[in-house]
Parts: structure tokens; C-alpha cells; sequence
């Protein structure tokens, strides 16, 4: 799969990530390596979702505030440069609560119920109808996340496809009434790997059911996880030939290993027959290792500087606040609700 947008210089990036746990891998081959490369030639802001994330866990609220500053940490581990990239924390920067509460007029409950990433979550988490107002409001705040900073350019997992489409809904509706251009419309960055397999091959991964690899994994963890992942089950014997359909450990090397012949190489042995997957494993966890030894210890020496974290989010903040807030008095204003501002 390649890229469904091409982007140029002129693009607005912005995304954004759940502070519910550490960024994993998914995220890294999702998302974090795009964003890398966007920050040289882009103005880029990156949002650490808290609010959007206490959406499920109002009364487990400690589960993000926890870590909000393992996800900062995460970003500056895996490159991303806060002296070219915007990153901030969404529930200081109010503008997005205001348009939140603005665009909700003009989405409706129906739509809403329609999302399908929200469906399946919904459907996941068990919520029946005690849904909290705001999980299922989630795709507008997220709509008041991308227009707040004019983003043109979203570089997110495929499950996040629904909401960019709520989002483009809502700036039409707004430009409709506001009878101009003031919101502008967005559209996705995927990456070749805009869902990468659990470690067990069944699930999107997710850290609540164990399926993934931590940035921040220790050798162990790493070794542990490729050594239990999911192959092909009727690869007995060595001589078999085996399938690389669905088969996590080739999905990985494809994903990850720096030397991609080598990996078709060794993709059309183990078809053959000849090629066990304790040795596959072994080529993958070499590989895995190299790629999250150096994020792992940059990722501790961040942390071990909380200050300065919190430091580069109010710096971030400071820059986001401005943005969202012209933002936002546009948006009042096609309202006609800008009556003190005069
Ligand atoms: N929904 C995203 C996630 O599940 C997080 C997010 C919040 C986001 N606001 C955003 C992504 C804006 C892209 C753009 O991680």
C-alpha cells in the first residue's frame, strides 16, 4: 500500500495521540517515522490527546495523566524535534473545548452512532447505552483538534480514516454558514503499514491485551514477545514448506529489517521449505533490538527530566494557544457571537 495522498510543502500537519499508554510500535511504523520526516519541511503540531483520552476513563483518570509525559518522552526518543515541531497538551489549550462545543450543532446523534471506529469501540468496551457523552462526541473534538491548527495534512493509523471524514463534514457545514472559507479540509498520510499486526496476528494491537511491542520494550520483553508471535501453524517441521500470509514475524521483517532482499531471500526459502521460524525469529529479534535499544535509553534520559518536559509542552502550549484561538474567534463569529469584540 502506498501513500493515498501525496503531500507538499504547504501542508498543515497535525495529529495527535490517546496519553492512555506508551507509544508502541504500530505507532512507530504508523505514524512516527512519517512525522519525523514531515517536521524538516512543515509547519507540524502534535497533540497529546489527554482529554480525548479520559473520555473512557473519567474514573481512571490516573491512567493518563500518568502518562502524558511518557508520550512527550516517546516523541523526542523516536526524533521528533520540538525546535521544528509544535508539541502540545490538549487540555490547556481551551479554544478546542469552545469548538468543540460550536461544531456539536451541527452533528448530529445519528451520525455520530454511525462512526465505525467508534462503533467498534463502543462495541469492544461494552459501553451498551451508559456511553459516556464525550466518547461518543470524540470524533468532534477531534474535528476541533485538526481545523483549530488549519491542518491540512493527518498522518494517522487507517482506523482514523472515519474521523477525518466527520471532520471534512463539519468544516463544510461551518464554511456553509460562515458563507467563506474559514475551516479548511483535511486529508490522511497512511503509511505502508497504516495497521501493523499484534504480536499474536488476531487483533489491532493494544496494550490492554498484551499484543504489543513498547517503544520503550526491555531486551526481554522484546525477545519474549517475538518469541511467542504468531507464524504459520502448519509450518511443523523445518523442511516444510511454510506460508508468509499472515505469518506476524515476515510482516515484521518486511516492516522493520533495514535490508529488504535479504528478507525476500529468506521469504522465498521459507516457502520452499528449509527455513525453521526459530531462525526467522532469531533475524527478527536482532533486528527489533537494534531498532528499540536507542529509543529505549534516550526515551529514560528524557525522562529523567520531567521539568524540562514540562517545560517544552508550556512552550508548545504558549504556540498552540495562539493558532487555536484565532481559530476559534472565527469560528464564534460566523455565529455572530463576536458582539465584545468589537
Ligand atoms: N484519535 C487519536 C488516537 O486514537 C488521537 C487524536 C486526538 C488525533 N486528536 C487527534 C489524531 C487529531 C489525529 C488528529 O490516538
Amino acid at each position: 500500500m502506498t501513500n493515498t495522498f501525496s503531500t507538499t510543502d504547504t501542508d498543515i500537519v497535525l495529529t495527535g495521540d490517546r496519553a492512555t499508554g506508551p507509544l508502541h510500535l504500530g505507532h512507530f511504523v504508523g505514524s512516527l517515522k512519517q512525522r519525523v520526516q514531515l517536521q524538516a519541511n512543515h509547519d507540524q503540531t502534535i497533540l497529546v490527546a489527554d482529554m480525548q483520552g479520559l473520555t473512557d476513563n473519567a474514573f481512571t483518570s490516573e491512567k493518563v495523566s500518568s502518562n502524558i509525559l511518557n508520550v512527550v518522552a516517546d516523541y523526542l526518543a523516536v526524533g521528533i524535534d520540538p525546535s521544528l515541531t509544535t508539541i502540545c497538551l490538549q487540555s490547556h489549550i481551551p479554544a478546542l473545548a469552545e469548538l468543540t462545543m460550536y461544531y456539536s450543532n451541527v452533528v448530529s446523534i445519528a451520525r455520530l452512532e454511525r462512526n465505525p471506529t467508534v462503533k467498534s469501540e463502543i462495541t469492544n468496551k461494552n459501553f451498551q447505552r451508559s456511553i459516556p457523552a464525550g466518547f461518543l462526541t470524540y470524533p468532534i473534538s477531534q474535528a476541533a483538534d485538526i481545523t483549530a491548527f488549519n491542518a491540512t495534512l493527518v498522518p494517522v493509523g487507517d482506523d482514523q480514516l472515519p474521523m477525518l471524514e466527520q471532520t471534512n463534514e463539519i468544516v463544510k457545514k461551518i464554511n456553509t454558514i460562515a458563507q467563506a472559507p474559514i475551516l479548511r479540509s483535511c486529508h490522511a498520510l497512511l503509511s505502508d503499514y497504516p495497521r501493523l499486526p499484534s504480536t499474536d496476528g488476531k487483533n489491532k494491537m493494544s496494550k490492554s491485551m498484551g499484543n504489543t511491542i513498547n517503544l520503550h520494550a526491555s531486551e526481554k520483553d522484546i525477545r519474549l514477545a517475538v518469541q511467542s508471535m504468531y507464524t504459520d501453524p502448519n509450518h511443523l517441521k523445518v523442511e516444510d514448506p511454510g506460508s508468509i500470509e499472515g505469518n506476524v514475524v515476515f510482516t515484521y521483517l518486511t516492516a522493520f529489517h533495514s535490508d529488504q532482499d535479504y528478507v525476500d531471500q529468506l521469504k522465498q526459502q521459507y516457502q520452499k521449505g528449509g527455513l525453521g521460524d526459530g531462525q526467522t525469529k532469531k533475524i527478527l529479534e536482532e533486528c527489533l533490538q537494534e531498532i528499540i535499544k536507542p529509543i529505549r535509553d534516550k526515551r529514560q534520559l528524557y525522562l529523567d527530566d520531567k521539568a524540562e518536559l514540562i517545560r517544552l509542552l508550556k512552550e508548545g502550549n504558549q504556540k498552540a494557544n495562539a493558532t487555536a484561538n484565532t481559530t476559534v474567534q472565527r469560528v464564534r463569529a460566523s455565529f455572530g457571537l463576536n458582539i465584545l469584540e468589537y
